[in-house]
């Protein structure tokens, strides 16, 4: 029993993950947790002082590595790999978050083009470069996790804008597309998706333009309940964390191509007829 709970303490030890857009939000809490479950991390960011900020917070483990990455560039998402192999021999998870998002009023006949073009660049773009570069270097070793941030704007409209609704659903599509490629190399390819939660995306999604972090946080925290059908606990970064920490350890070692809805039930309720 003893053994089963120090494994359970340590579900990715020795493992080596990249995490994309990990300086802040969701990724930033899932390279902590990685980090105290035994992983080593890579984090591939362009927000390049928060994420050597992060580093140094995290520096009671020298296995935190930052790099330059903006996963629009086949060339920087390549590089992040090959750092994973020059500096620790392997990858054994891709954690593909980096993530943007453009105004939700940017809708249909309006559509300013580069706000949809930035989107669907580095939210499907980057994805498919990630999963193309982590692919190449877990194939020969016959082994790897792939997961990838979707959304609830993955499975349903009515969200977000048409970039980001559009490209968060082609987000599930890799995602299968890329379990049934890569099943045969014993490599999992699965996606998480979560409803909203307070991050620098989220104030940018709801336009908030107070400089008080704290405020905005509160605010956006408030909306997030209030419109969210289990009510005793509001969603943070940490539980998606939680959630890519369960698909890349061993615990899910038989799921593939899911996406794995962390939404406190919002996607499967109708919430028109007011009736719960
Ligand atoms: N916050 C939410 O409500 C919510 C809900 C569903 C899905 N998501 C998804 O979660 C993921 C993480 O977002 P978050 O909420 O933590 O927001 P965040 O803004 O805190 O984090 C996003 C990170 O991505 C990085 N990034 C942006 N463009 C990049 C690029 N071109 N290359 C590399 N990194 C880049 C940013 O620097 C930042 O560190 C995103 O894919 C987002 O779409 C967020």
């Amino acid at each position: 029993m003893a053994a089963v709970a120090a494994n359970l303490s340590r579900r990715l030890e020795g493992k080596v993950a990249v995490i994309t857009g990990a300086a802040s939000g969701i990724g930033e809490a899932t390279v902590g947790l990685f980090q105290k479950h035994g992983a080593k991390v890579i984090i591939a960011d362009i927000a390049d002082q928060l994420g050597k900020n992060l580093v140094q917070s995290l520096s009671v483990s020298p296995e935190v590595t930052y790099i330059h990455c903006d996963v629009r560039r086949e060339e920087d998402v390549s590089a992040a790999v090959d750092l994973a192999m020059e500096k620790h021999g392997k990858l054994d998870i891709m954690f593909n978050n980096a993530g943007v998002i453009d105004n939700k009023t940017n809708k249909a006949v309006e559509c300013d083009m580069e706000e949809f073009q930035r989107a669907m660049n580095v939210n499907l773009r980057g994805v498919m470069l990630g999963i193309k570069h982590a692919g190449r270097v877990m194939i020969p070793n016959k082994k790897g996790c792939i997961i990838s941030t979707s959304s609830i704007a993955g499975i349903f409209g009515g969200t977000a804008s048409y970039s980001y609704t559009a490209s968060k659903h082609a987000v599930i599509g890799l995602t299968k597309q890329g379990a049934a490629e890569m099943g045969k190399y014993g490599i999992r390819v699965n996606c998480v998706s979560p409803s909203g939660l307070a991050t620098v995306l989220a104030f940018q999604y709801f336009g908030m333009n107070t400089t008080n972090v704290e405020e905005k946080k509160v605010e956006c925290e408030a909306f997030c309940n209030k419109i969210s059908k289990l009510k005793n606990h509001t969603l943070k970064a940490h539980d998606i964390a939680e959630a890519a920490l369960y698909l890349a350890s061993e615990e899910a070692k038989f799921v593939s191509g899911h996406n794995l809805m962390v939404d406190g039930g919002f996607t499967v309720v109708n919430h028109d007829w007011g009736l719960y």
